[in-house]
């Protein structure tokens, strides 16, 4: 695992936006296509919106990306909540994308219907048509990016949720039960097979549960982002120098 903290929120996004790019040219390099799944939440979206800039978004091959989502809240995509809609506006909206390489999940679906179509497109890009996910190149994620909650969940996976410990699905339902929504979010099973996970996390209010989840004791189930751990991949964790605030010895990167 690399924890990297950046000394303000501005250049915690230009390290994940560094970062981005890196991914996509190695995977191309690899396998011709960078697979990328992206999160929702805020944080995120100040890195989407750095991307779309013409600096970052000119050193990407945007024809080779094909973008998917690591989870949805039950919507329709022109909702304010909808992840598709946020993304679409910081990100997708500004850069040449082929609209065919959008792998959008249907919030407006059924939430079980939605989460079990969502995987049959994730299993035929990946070439992958029955069983546990591979590691081989282009049948994985090449990048997976989070964020992580005040409660310790990630992706739509909330404490003392079953799909934490999933082992055949590779997406599925979830009840959220604070905010009493439905949400379809990939499992850590197909997750943990990615090349390479990305935590974002920013500001003071995440600084207790960033610091529970890095070094406290491991309770997957009550803090689900514990649950991410690449098997054969890299973790890296770029947090700002708030979110880092609890830890022991926070190292920040120069500016
Ligand atoms: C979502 C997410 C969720 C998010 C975290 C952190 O759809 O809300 O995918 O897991 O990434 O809750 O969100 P913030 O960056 O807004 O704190």
């Amino acid at each position: 695992m690399k924890l990297e903290v950046s000394a303000s929120r501005e250049v915690l996004f230009e390290a994940a936006a560094e970062r981005f790019v890196t991914a996509a040219a190695a995977a191309v390099r690899a396998s011709g296509s960078f697979q990328l799944a992206l999160s929702g939440g805020s944080t995120p979206r100040g890195l989407y919106t750095l991307l779309a800039g013409g600096r970052h978004a000119a050193r990407v091959e945007w024809s080779r990306v094909h973008v998917f989502w690591g989870d949805e809240r039950c919507v329709a995509p022109q909702d304010p909540a909808s992840n598709q809609r946020m993304v679409r506006e910081a990100l997708l909206d500004h850069v040449p994308l082929p609209s065919s390489h959008v792998h959008a999940i249907r919030g407006e679906d059924e939430p079980a219907a939605a989460a079990s179509r969502y995987e049959q497109a994730l299993r035929e890009a990946f070439a992958t048509p029955v069983g546990p996910p591979r590691s081989a190149p282009g049948a994985r994620f090449d990048l997976v990016l989070l964020g992580l909650g005040e409660d310790g969940h990630t992706a739509s996976l909330f404490p003392g949720s079953p799909a934490v410990r999933e082992a055949r699905r590779w997406v599925v339902a979830e009840r959220a039960p604070k905010l009493s929504t439905w949400r379809v979010t990939l499992t850590p099973l197909v997750i943990n097979a990615a090349s390479e996970v990305i935590f974002l996390v920013s500001g003071r209010a995440k600084a207790a549960m960033l610091k529970r989840v890095l070094s406290g004791t491991r309770e997957p189930d009550r803090l689900p982002a514990q649950a991410i751990q690449p098997r054969d991949g890299e973790l890296r964790w770029l947090v700002d120098g708030a979110a880092a605030s609890d830890l022991d010895s926070p190292r920040t990167s120069p500016t």
